[in-house]
């Protein structure tokens, strides 16, 4: 496994497994890796001739007062770990590598990127298509792998490549889980171990819709109160948002019908926690 941090050595390798007709399997990460992004790098290995895993604190996604700097970085855990899943190349540039001084350009996807965490974090996914878009043009992948648990992010980024008419395909994988139904993220590191206790709320508030639905409620608010209700109980938590969207323009809906995706924020101290579960009636 190669690790590259700078644009030009990337590109000569890209270019040569092109020549050859490799397919290439693209996971793009902030690093400090867990299970969910190994199960993404394992797909993607597992589809694909060439894995390419990208580690990369992306600041532009970062709001002020957000933890860009507190973000947990280990390369070399990282590489291990990638290692690990038959990762083939590691692209882990600096901040000055991909936004050099003079840089301008940026990918907006609207609507799709207004609600949910868009509302939260105001200018967060212009961070994030602008980087991977970035990313994209530079790996050149055949696909493209991402998690459920970012699902917000997931809708966005299909948004951006069916728009931009971008080459490649993009592939959304199931949350991996702690085994008590925390969703993996790099940022559980944070929570203290009382607020890591509590943290399966969320979980459980989601898996309790999930039964509401099956049972046959069907008004969003009233599984959204539940919800909050739910959430409110856990000493730490503070509820950021409880959305029940369409799971195409991610409209807010008054009444569950076909397929939605519930998705909720939760804070715990300055950690930031999401989750969702797709329900299709
Ligand atoms: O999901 C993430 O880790 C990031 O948002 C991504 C897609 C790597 C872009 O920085």
């Amino acid at each position: 496994m190669q690790v590259v941090t700078d644009i030009p050595s990337l590109k000569n390798i890209i270019e040569e497994k092109k020549q050859k007709g490799l397919r290439i399997g693209f996971v793009p990460t902030m690093g400090f890796l867990h299970e969910g992004h190994l199960s993404l790098m394992r797909t993607a290995k597992a589809e694909n001739d060439f894995m390419v895993v990208s580690i990369f604190v992306n600041p532009l996604q970062f709001g002020a007062g957000e933890d860009y700097e507190e973000y947990p970085r280990d390369l070399e855990r990282d590489t291990k770990m990638a290692g690990s899943t038959g990762c083939d190349l590691i692209f882990s540039p600096s901040v000055k590598e991909m936004y050099p001084p003079g840089y301008a350009t940026f990918v907006q996807v609207e609507r799709l990127t207004e609600g949910l965490c868009g509302a939260s974090r105001p200018g967060h996914f212009l961070g994030v298509t602008t980087v991977v878009g970035k990313l994209f043009n530079l790996v050149c992948p055949d696909r493209a792998y991402f998690g459920q648990k970012d699902a917000q992010q997931a809708f966005v980024l299909q948004k951006m490549v069916q728009d931009l008419n971008m080459n490649l395909e993009v592939i959304v994988l199931p949350t991996v889980r702690e085994p008590d139904g925390l969703a993996m993220s790099s940022r559980n590191k944070y929570l203290s171990p009382e607020q890591r206790q509590e943290a399966v709320v969320i979980y459980k508030s989601l898996i309790e819709a999930e039964e509401q639905i099956r049972k046959g409620e069907r008004e969003a608010g009233i599984i959204k109160e539940n919800i909050a209700e739910l959430i409110s109980k856990a000493r730490h938590a503070r509820l950021d948002y409880v959305e029940i969207v369409d799971s195409k323009e991610l409209y807010s809906v008054p009444i569950i019908k076909g397929r939605c995706l519930i998705a909720v924020a939760v804070k715990f101290g300055k950690t930031r926690l999401i989750d969702n579960v797709l329900v299709e009636v």
